[in-house]
């Protein structure tokens, strides 16, 4: 596709659109989530409050006619099992039509860079599609243990 794509980060005007492709996300299978608009509905609140905080930032890819064609986002959290904040990967999300173009790689990059300013470990929930992706990209597996209650 010869299309021009732009690049840039989100604000926080944006959210609607990017809760928009991660209820799509979830749409396709992504972490068995059986009800995507109870999904989103439970974040909403939720990344308000991280782009307030300035602890959130997604990166876009957008058409020639302004739609967001690809996502990535980075958040700096805490997880009770750790002293320091930690980095998380979300909302990685391609339009169907828009991918094996290089878009989300790009995203990924971006958010990468944008953690490395303030943490120094990120963690991804890696879909069966994205997994060569983030091991490109260095990205190591972990022994992470769960059972379903
Ligand atoms: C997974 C997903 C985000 C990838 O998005 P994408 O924009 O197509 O990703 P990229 O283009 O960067 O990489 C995809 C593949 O295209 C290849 N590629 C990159 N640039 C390319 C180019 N210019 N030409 C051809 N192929 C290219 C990559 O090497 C990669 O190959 P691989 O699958 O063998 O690893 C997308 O398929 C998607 O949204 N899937 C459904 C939701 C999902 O699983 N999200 C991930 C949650 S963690």
């Amino acid at each position: 596709m010869s299309e021009n794509i732009i690049y840039r980060s989100s604000n926080i005007e944006d959210l609607s659109k990017i809760l928009t492709l991660k209820k799509k996300l979830y749409e396709e299978g992504y972490a068995g989530v059986p009800d995507a608009q109870e999904a989103i509905s439970f974040v909403a609140d939720m990344y308000q409050q991280y782009y307030v905080d300035g602890n959130c930032v997604h990166y876009l890819a957008e058409s020639n006619n302004g739609e967001i064609v690809s996502c990535a986002g980075a958040f700096s959290t805490k997880m009770v099992h750790i002293p320091h904040l930690v980095g998380l990967i979300s909302d990685v999300y391609t339009m169907p039509q828009h991918r094996n173009q290089g878009l989300a790689t790009k995203l990924i990059k971006s958010c990468v860079d944008w953690l490395k300013q303030r943490v120094n470990v990120v963690y991804i929930y890696p879909s069966q599609s994205s997994k060569s992706i983030f091991e490109r990209l260095e990205f190591k597996s972990s022994a992470l243990m769960y059972r379903i209650l």
